[in-house]
């Protein structure tokens, strides 16, 4: 891999087979360090490859999920845990399903509950549990993280956010119409990432390059959520070629 010096940050730049292989490195490091890690984890594209490779070295027995607990980013309001779309289904499906995680410490916001009490009972648990030793996050087009949309106010714990017009529209594909999209999420807010001790983005493809762009060499704005990772003292930012391509 290849290190491009973006301000204050290192931007890590491979194909996406070496960003998942590098990245399972990491997630190898922390459980030999901490087999009860807790460990944030995201949905989207972006990280398939990744969690392929983890299934794949639980599998050969090289790692092992079993002390961990988890906690991923965030969930669309309305869609049940078993939605073909929800991100609960996505994870399962993706990831806990084939590793040995213990399905009672793995923790998905609820997209059905999103009362003010459910909300910030997820930050509550997260803190129980020790605080999140590493969060992974993706990227949006327009720069969110989680679903901290843009103008997400940098200092938010977990609430619902109102989906804009341009993340319906880029998740549709996954949906039969976008009517079908829904207009809500509940995610983790942006302080809730920023507390975890270490943060790894990663950004792969085209469409990614301005919003890693703004992230790096913009300003530190919640117009652009993902650049408060420049203010985070331990956050790793992994990228494709088309992906860092502007940098
Ligand atoms: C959604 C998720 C984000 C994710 C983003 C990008 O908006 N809430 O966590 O980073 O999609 O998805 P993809 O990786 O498919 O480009």
């Amino acid at each position: 891999m290849r290190i491009i010096e973006a301000g204050y940050k290192k931007v890590y730049v491979g194909d996406a087979e070496e960003i998942a292989r590098a990245v399972a490195d990491i997630y190898a490091a922390i459980l030999k360090a901490k087999p009860n890690a807790v460990l944030g984890f995201a949905t989207g594209s972006t990280p398939l490859p990744l969690y392929a490779e983890l299934v794949r070295r639980v599998a050969a027995g090289e790692m092992s999920f079993a002390d961990v607990t988890t906690f991923n980013l965030d969930e669309y309001v309305g869609l049940e845990p078993t939605h073909d779309q929800s991100y609960r289904y996505f994870m399962d499906t993706n990831l806990f399903n084939h590793i040995d995680v213990d399905p009672a410490r793995v923790h998905v916001p609820s997209g059905i509950s999103v009362d003010v009490e459910t909300l910030a009972a997820y930050d509550t648990a997260i803190v129980a549990a020790g605080g999140i030793d590493m969060q992974l996050l993706g990227i949006g087009c327009n720069g969110h993280i989680g679903f901290n949309e843009p103008g997400t106010p940098l200092d938010s714990l977990t609430h619902v956010v109102e989906l804009t017009q341009n993340t319906r529209e880029v998740n549709a594909r996954f949906f039969a119409s976008l009517d079908e999209v829904p207009t809500h999420a509940a995610t983790m807010g942006i302080k809730t990432v920023m507390n975890a001790r270490q943060l790894v983005l990663i950004a792969t493809g085209a469409s990614k390059a301005d919003a890693l762009y703004a992230t790096v060499k913009g300003p530190v704005t919640p117009e652009v959520p993902a650049s408060a990772l420049q203010i985070h003292p331990c956050a790793f930012i992994f990228a494709d070629e088309a992906a860092a391509a502007k940098l």
